[in-house]
């Protein structure tokens, strides 16, 4: 078995041969979502229900549309007009949901580990969406494949990651899955935007981004997480872009084919150049994008064969 999870609630519990077999998958369905007549019974007959609490754009629309391909009954609620507003918990929403008989969950959530106390108390496979600065694993995924994809290879790559990396789930599963492939990741940033106990975690602490970028081969950019910020963590604005904001100077100290990464949204002219963001020969953010299809039929592929061999495995 090379992908044994029942959930997808984060990197931190995947093997690198897990991660391995969903990218290989994903890969196969890159090829498949470009053709037409893009459609697959894989998941026929199971329903799918998308419960975001917090905002998204990308995310939601990618694990509808993957659902759709495979042949799943797809179902995005809408939270803003679900009872949550009337003081439902939580895992009150979550059981009613349950007793109609979903196979998969996907969950974002504002605050972290909602999605795993969540997975504790439903019967079907729950895929984490995003919950508060904790994971986002199909994030992570999909930048891998793209890396993948544009590297050849997720060893030995020098992978800076830059901005606010304290309130940021995409860095930390970004760590997690790079470390595992055995990256060398470099964080860059202001040290108010820094996790106190990064330097633990077996990567690199820069706070000036000539420095850090030099030589890289990857360059993430973060968005500045202005909603999970509760002071002044920067001056302002302008003098955030103007020294950790990746404009075309900055990036010539890493490699001549380093790739620029964002996982969007993006805030032009705060972390990153709207000109470089827009660049086909350096960026590949929309590359990102339409990995993030892929990778969501792959991990949703997998978690619906372990169900339905579970489900197999339970005598009548
Ligand atoms: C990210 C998120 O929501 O965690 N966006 C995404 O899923 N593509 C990053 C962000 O909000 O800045």
């Amino acid at each position: 078995m090379t992908f044994s999870a029942r959930h997808l609630l984060g990197i931190e519990h995947l093997h690198p041969v897990e991660i391995t077999t969903l990218l290989d998958l994903a890969e196969t369905y890159v090829a498949f979502n470009r053709a037409p007549g893009k459609h697959s019974d894989v998941l026929a007959g199971l329903t799918q229900i998308n419960m975001f609490f917090e905002n998204s754009t990308r995310t939601q629309a990618s694990f509808e549309l993957a659902g759709k391909r495979l042949g799943a009954d797809v179902m995005s609620m809408s939270m803003q007009a679900s009872s949550i507003k009337k003081g439902e918990t939580l895992i009150d929403t979550a059981l009613t949901l349950n007793a109609m008989h979903p196979d998969l969950l996907v969950v974002r959530h504002p605050h972290s580990g909602a999605v795993n106390l969540l997975a504790e108390k439903v019967n079907c496979a729950v895929l984490n969406a995003g919950d508060g600065r904790h994971e986002h694993p199909t994030q992570a995924l999909l930048d891998a494949l793209t890396i993948r994809r544009a590297k050849g290879r997720l060893h030995r790559l020098t992978v800076a990651i830059c901005g606010d990396i304290a309130h940021s789930r995409v860095a930390r599963s970004n760590i997690l899955l790079l470390g595992k492939m055995e990256s060398r990741i470099r964080l860059i940033g202001p040290p108010t935007l820094i996790p106190a106990g990064a330097r633990d975690w077996g990567v690199e602490v820069f706070d000036d981004m000539r420095a850090g970028l030099e030589g890289a081969d990857v360059v993430m950019m973060l968005r500045l997480q202005k909603e999970r910020m509760d002071g002044g963590f920067i001056p302002s604005e302008r003098e955030y872009y103007h020294r950790f904001g990746l404009d075309a100077e900055k990036l010539a100290y890493a490699k001549d084919d380093a790739i620029v990464m964002h996982p969007g949204p993006m805030n032009r002219g705060v972390e990153i150049d709207g000109t470089l963001a827009d660049d086909i020969n350096r960026s590949v953010i929309q590359e990102q994008v339409e990995m993030g299809v892929a990778v969501r039929m792959a991990a949703m592929e997998l978690l619906a064969r372990n169900l339905r061999a579970r489900a197999g495995a339970v005598p009548a």
